[in-house]
């Protein structure tokens, strides 16, 4: 069962629709089946259970009725709300964020890609675990008699920081050992160019294009989690790497963006990026606007770009197609390198190609 909650006349939000449509691709790439689904618009959520006393009658009636055995919120639950929704409906209750942490967790493959979702998975978790132990807590009683449940707690929550600890020094040190390869890759005078953009853009079957490599593309979000890097061999015979980083999704919690710091900081020291972009998506500038986001979190909003526009082959034509004219209107104000490409088909590689060259010819002159 997935639920969605629209806060009225928030600015800027995605629409519950659309922000639900994008759940169910990220239940299915779960391998979770969906039953049903429901939305409410509220004037503010509510602390309690996030939606209101008579959808949350609704959503206890249809969970019994479809025989739901989990319900995912596309929103962020507190971890009072969390711990009261699962009282109330009697079954798992998950929120976002844990879905997009269960992803990364069944997709990383790397021993850093590993470290850095369980850290992340930890630190989610650290303030929840109250929630596990509520029960046996009650049996501690009055004020200031520490009961069982109260201790596991302290235990628990030891541990948990320990272990916070233990990661956040293996990710450290891997940041050290990467950081130590760009430094020898700088040497090398090797130029870099890093390839983001939002999950399912096309990141990963523009990499194919560009270097034949073959890195996992399916239509299921984040198929690829640990970056790749890739050797490319321009015209002129000039050689690049060429890397592929994680894919972004909006709305993700700040310590997310944290926990992925070590890779995403092959992109502070990329020659160039390639925004890849979905221009066929519903949601184009909301997603454009999501990875711009991250980068400026990143302070990489000055980085040399190029802004990729793929899948254009699912229009039957770009001339005065009205989402093609809108995005470029939005974002355009005449400095924005922009390419055309149709990653699974090869239309524009060579000019993408050649706009790669020029860009970073660009951007070599200016670093010398
Ligand atoms: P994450 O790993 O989630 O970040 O995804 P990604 O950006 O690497 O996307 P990926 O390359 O895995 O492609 C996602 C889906 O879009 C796949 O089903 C691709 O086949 C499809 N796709 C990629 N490029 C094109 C294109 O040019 N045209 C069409 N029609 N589909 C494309």
């Amino acid at each position: 069962m997935l639920i969605g909650v629209e806060v009225k006349g928030r600015r800027n939000a995605w629409p519950v629709e659309s922000s639900l449509r994008e759940l169910s691709h990220l239940v299915y790439t779960a391998n979770i089946e969906v039953l049903d689904d429901i939305t409410q618009r509220v004037d503010k959520f509510s602390p309690t259970y996030c939606i209101g006393s008579g959808k949350l009658e609704e959503l206890i009636a249809l969970k019994d009725e479809v025989r739901a055995d989990i319900v995912i919120f596309n929103n962020n639950l507190s971890p009072l709300q969390q711990r009261n929704l699962e009282q109330a409906l009697d079954i798992k209750v998950i929120d976002r964020t844990t879905l997009i942490l269960d992803i990364f967790a069944q997709r990383a493959h790397t021993k850093e890609g590993k470290l850095q979702v369980e850290l992340a998975q930890y630190q989610y978790l650290l303030p929840r675990l109250r929630g596990r132990w509520a029960h046996l807590e009650r049996l501690g009683g009055g004020i200031g008699t520490r009961g069982p449940g109260e201790s596991q707690l302290e235990t628990d929550r030891r541990l948990v920081q320990k272990r916070i600890r233990h990661l956040k020094s293996e990710v450290e040190e891997i940041r050290k050992h990467r950081s130590l390869y760009r430094r020898k890759r700088k040497q090398m005078n090797i130029p870099t160019l890093a390839l983001i953009g939002y999950t399912n853009a096309g990141k990963s079957t523009l990499l194919n294009l560009l270097s034949r490599a073959k890195v996992l593309v399916e239509d299921k979000l984040f198929a690829t989690l640990d970056p790749t890097t890739r050797r490319l061999i321009l015209p002129e015979g000039q050689v690049i790497l060429l890397t592929d980083t994680v894919g972004f999704i909006h709305d993700l919690p700040h310590h997310l963006v944290d926990a992925f710091r070590a890779t995403l900081e092959e992109l502070s020291d990329a020659d160039l990026l390639l925004h890849v972009v979905d221009i066929s998506h519903p949601e184009v500038m909301k997603q454009y606007i999501a990875v711009e986001k991250v980068l400026a979190q990143l302070h990489l909003e000055a980085k040399p770009k190029v802004i990729v526009l793929n899948k254009i082959d699912l229009f039957s034509s770009l001339d005065g197609n009205e989402r093609v004219k809108y995005f470029l209107d939005q974002i355009n104000d005449g400095k924005q390198r922009i390419a055309f490409i149709s990653a699974e088909r090869g239309w524009g590689k060579e000019e993408l190609v050649r706009t790669i060259s020029i860009m970073l010819n660009q951007s070599l002159i200016m670093l010398t």
